[in-house]
């Protein structure tokens, strides 16, 4: 059983200084859900971007020191690894002139390569790979004999160093990662993931593509679906593409000189990345960050493809009796895609593999918009609803925050777009762990991420321990989990 601390919430100093309050988009609020993203909002240095359908890369060709270096996921073994980011194998070279904004390119020179590209060429681990398939065969029999296919992917390891999935082995192993993934308080629903096998997409530019068909298929109207999409796997001297952002769908965090960030302070270190690589943020406080992805096809560096304006689903809010709520100006985007952990089937690891659920609202209420090192609006929010703030005892923050969620629960419904609630999730959670246990199964949980945020202890889920096993097929992070980079429960 983990501490409250294994929670990484105090891992990680608060700001000095609170976020600005300026540049809120007060007055675009409204009760329906708005598409706006950057090519929107900044039709003079995005306007590359501008297309409808799709994501394109905004400039470019360099990488940068910082953000680049890391651990890889188990499957590529982390003793081998020294960053995330791994180069070439494929020299597909991007003309980068046919990329390029000649708006938004800022100076290259400033910024120069520095990442790491460890060697990949181990073979598969022919165990982990046996155990998958039998796991497989086990819970679906009708996939065949599992004899026959270790024998195919031995000699297909023999011959490689990896092998390849069946569509309905991917399919399965991506379920069973949701399932075993013991964060998650939402697995009820594992079964019904809608897998997108992408694996034959490995270039920068196409998997930026993908991934707004991604967003676009999941959001569905605000009828949320769950949904992941698998590209290229790393295979020996042959890395899958990477893609740096944390989501799809990120509000960037303009560091300033003094430490304070406008923005999202969690994204700073995104920001100030994409800025180097050619982007230009318009300084607001919800502007959506463009992907930053590097792949065999841009020699292992990082580029920067805003997306497309109409493919980001917001939402803003308002309280259903606080008229000045919509002031504040806060909103957040519909769908959080995962795109920083990889996906590991069998021995062989997706280092790009961006997933979804919906969101529950405390994830927005209780720490996004509330934590000190995030948005941190409970300060404004006590004084608008006239709270004492010179006391602690007077439960200022306590009354602000559920009235946070309100709104955030009361915007989602009024725009039509799946949200869940801490308490129905928590319910739902139990369920799933009954069936698990019917089906003769562990339901690896972890205690400190499953309780809500808020109000923990009137959720069923506080009142109880959970199996903490390391399950796989399973998600793995590359390098959030570094010390410094995001400790948290995000
Ligand atoms: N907590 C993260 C966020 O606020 C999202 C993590 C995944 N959440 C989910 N409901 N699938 O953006």
């Amino acid at each position: 059983m983990k501490t409250l601390f294994n929670r990484g919430r105090l891992a990680r100093p608060a700001p000095s200084q609170t976020p600005s309050k300026q540049g809120s988009g007060a007055g675009q609020v409204e009760a329906r859900p708005e598409y706006l993203g950057v090519a929107a909002a900044r039709p003079a240095n995005m306007a590359m971007s501008a297309t409808r359908t799709m994501a394109r890369p905004i400039g470019l060709e360099t990488a940068v020191t910082g953000l680049g270096t890391g651990v890889m996921c188990p499957a590529a073994r982390p003793g081998t690894a020294q960053g995330p980011h791994r180069g070439p194998g494929q020299a597909q070279a991007q003309d980068p002139g046919t990329a390029q904004d000649p708006g938004t390119a800022q100076d290259p020179g400033t910024v120069r390569a520095q990442v790491a590209y460890p060697e990949l060429t181990k073979p598969v681990d022919m165990d982990a790979a046996a155990e998958f398939i039998r796991l497989h065969r086990r819970e679906c029999p009708e996939a065949g004999d599992v004899g026959l296919r270790l024998r195919e992917i031995r000699s297909q390891i023999d011959l490689t160093g990896t092998y390849q999935h069946t569509s309905a082995e991917l399919a399965f192993g991506a379920r069973v990662a949701w399932r075993n993934s013991c964060r998650c308080i939402g697995r009820l629903y594992w079964q019904s993931l809608q897998v997108r096998d992408r694996r034959n997409v490995d270039s920068a530019d196409d998997v930026a593509a993908e991934c707004a068909v991604h967003l676009r298929a999941a959001t569905n109207g605000g009828r949320i679906r769950p949904m992941i999409t698998v590209y290229a796997p790393d295979r020996p001297g042959r890395p899958g593409p990477r893609i740096w952002n944390e989501q799809i769908v990120r509000y960037a965090g303009y560091q300033h000189p003094d430490g304070t960030v406008h923005g999202d302070p969690r994204n700073a270190d995104l920001t100030s990345l994409a800025l180097s690589l050619g982007w230009q943020g318009e300084g607001g406080k919800f502007d959506i960050l463009p992907l930053v992805i590097s792949a065999g096809s841009t020699g292992g560096q990082p580029r920067v493809f805003g997306l497309a304006h109409d493919v980001v689903l917001e939402v803003p809010f308002s309280h259903p009796r606080f008229d000045w709520f919509t002031e504040l100006g806060l909103r957040w985007h519909a769908v959080p895609v995962i795109t920083d952990m990889c996906l590991e089937i069998g021995g062989v690891c997706y280092p790009a593999a961006p997933f979804n659920g919906w969101y529950m609202g405390a994830e927005i209420g209780a720490r996004n918009l509330a934590d000190c090192d995030r948005y941190n609006q409970l300060p404004e929010i006590a004084a608008r609803m006239g709270l004492d703030r010179s006391r602690d005892r007077s439960l200022w923050r306590d009354q602000a925050l559920v009235e946070l969620n309100v709104a955030v629960l009361h915007s989602f419904d009024a725009a039509g777009v799946t949200m869940t609630d801490h308490h129905t999730e928590s319910r739902r959670f139990l369920t799933h762990l009954a069936r698990e246990e019917r089906a003769k199964r562990i339901c690896p949980a972890d205690w400190s991420w499953i309780v809500p945020p808020i109000s923990g202890s009137a959720t069923e889920v506080f009142h109880r321990y959970y199996d903490e096993a390391d399950l796989r097929p399973n998600f793995f992070r590359h390098d959030r989990d570094l010390p410094g980079l995001h400790p948290g429960p995000g």
